[in-house]
């Protein structure tokens, strides 16, 4: 088994935390535990004993998972340590060298690249730009065969941040459902849409086959509890767990109980809220300094989650671009390299304010001199 390089993690992973600005999250900034909950509860949480507490997620975080979507119950739920674990443990439960997926792009690449090191033959369809990143099914429909196992999806997009509508989700469902494949679908930035109003999700579809991934990184900007959870039949939750014993066993003891309580019916809107208010007063921002460029870059705005996707003409490799801003104004972006689309930015368009004002104008020459 060979891994070939998740080229926006490893970046991530290099540079995120040695340049001064950056611009390569796809979540907004997060707040700390004195300002987001009060003193009652950051008591509970220093009162918590520290045990492995339940390997599946406890009954209270799973109750609160569960009433985010119609119809669950806590046995349709297994939490996980971030969507990513959840995404890697339905891959490790579901699929073996030589089976087939069907896999959506532009994307993350963290299943994509993932599959294909355990061997697995991953085969993509588009979102295209000039259907502002939806996807044209006639094409999807003609690449499912015998051999596939399953059709991935990732909804909201990342990078595009595009959304899709309730009768693209019921379509994907019915192609999946005819040809009794599987349906991964990584909602990660679901609850982070720009007209705040919360997309389909594809547990909607009702179709036992269909794993909901998703997590509290994005839309709840919460990404250091690395929480995150399946929602799938009881029977697959049961077979993921199993899974998960042999990955990380459980979550962490205080995320649990800090995402039982945000997930909370009483308390979840008010996380989604603080989120939807930073992006829409920032996208603003973001779009009147992409508009000084308008000869250069081709941009379609985000439906959803932090993430400003833009297209460029200017003669310079997506790599390079990404270094020269970086070492010259020590700020990061993404490279459209990492994505496999080279003449590509994504800008994080969810940092604090003051950051995202003062990165900009540090890259302002840069651009200006291209
Ligand atoms: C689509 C998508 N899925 C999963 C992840 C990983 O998220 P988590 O922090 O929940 O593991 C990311 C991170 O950027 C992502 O963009």
């Amino acid at each position: 088994m060979k891994f070939e390089t998740f080229q926006l993690e490893r970046n991530q992973s290099l540079w995120e935390n040695k340049v001064d600005y950056n611009l390569s999250e796809s979540g907004v900034h997060p707040g700390s535990l004195k300002t987001l909950f009060d003193t009652d509860f950051i008591e509970k949480i220093e009162n918590t004993e520290l045990t492995y507490g339940f390997t599946e997620g406890s009954p209270e975080l799973r109750q609160s998972i569960a009433s985010i979507y119609p119809g669950a119950t806590p046995e349709n739920v297994q939490a996980f340590n971030g969507s990513a674990e959840a995404n890697m443990v339905a891959i490790m439960t579901l699929l073996e060298k030589g089976d087939e997926l069907i896999y959506m792009v532009p994307n993350y690449l963290q299943i994509y690249g993932f599959a294909r090191g355990l061997g697995v033959e991953v085969n993509t369809f588009q979102l295209h730009e000039s259907l502002n990143w939806q996807p044209d099914l006639d094409e999807l429909k003609s690449l499912v065969s015998k051999k596939t196992k399953m059709i991935s999806v990732c909804n909201p997009n990342n990078p595009t941040g595009s959304v899709l509508p309730k009768e693209t989700v019921l379509a994907i469902g019915e192609i999946a459902q005819s040809a009794g494949v599987w349906i991964l679908v990584d909602e990660v930035y679901r609850g982070a849409e720009l007209n705040r109003e919360e997309c389909t999700s594809f547990w909607e579809i009702g179709y036992d086959k269909t794993i909901v991934n998703c997590g509290l990184s994005k839309a709840y900007g919460l990404p250091g509890l690395r929480l995150g959870w399946s929602l799938s039949s009881e029977d697959h939750i049961q077979q993921s767990w199993a899974t998960h014993d042999y990955t990380s066993i459980a979550i962490g003891r205080m995320s649990d109980i800090i995402a039982a309580y945000v997930l909370h019916p009483d308390n979840r809107m008010k996380t989604l809220n603080r989120i939807r208010d930073a992006l829409a007063e920032n996208l603003g921002f973001f779009q009147e300094w992409v508009d000084n460029f308008r000869d250069h870059f081709s941009f379609i705005p985000p439906e959803a989650g932090a993430m400003a996707f833009t297209g460029y003409d200017w003669n310079i490799n997506s790599t390079a671009l990404v270094e020269k801003v970086r070492d010259e104004a020590s700020v990061m972006l993404v490279a459209g390299d990492w994505y496999g689309m080279d003449r590509y930015l994504r800008f994080g368009y969810g940092a604090k304010r003051t950051d995202l004002e003062a990165a900009l104008e540090r890259i302002t020459p840069i651009f200006k001199s291209l």
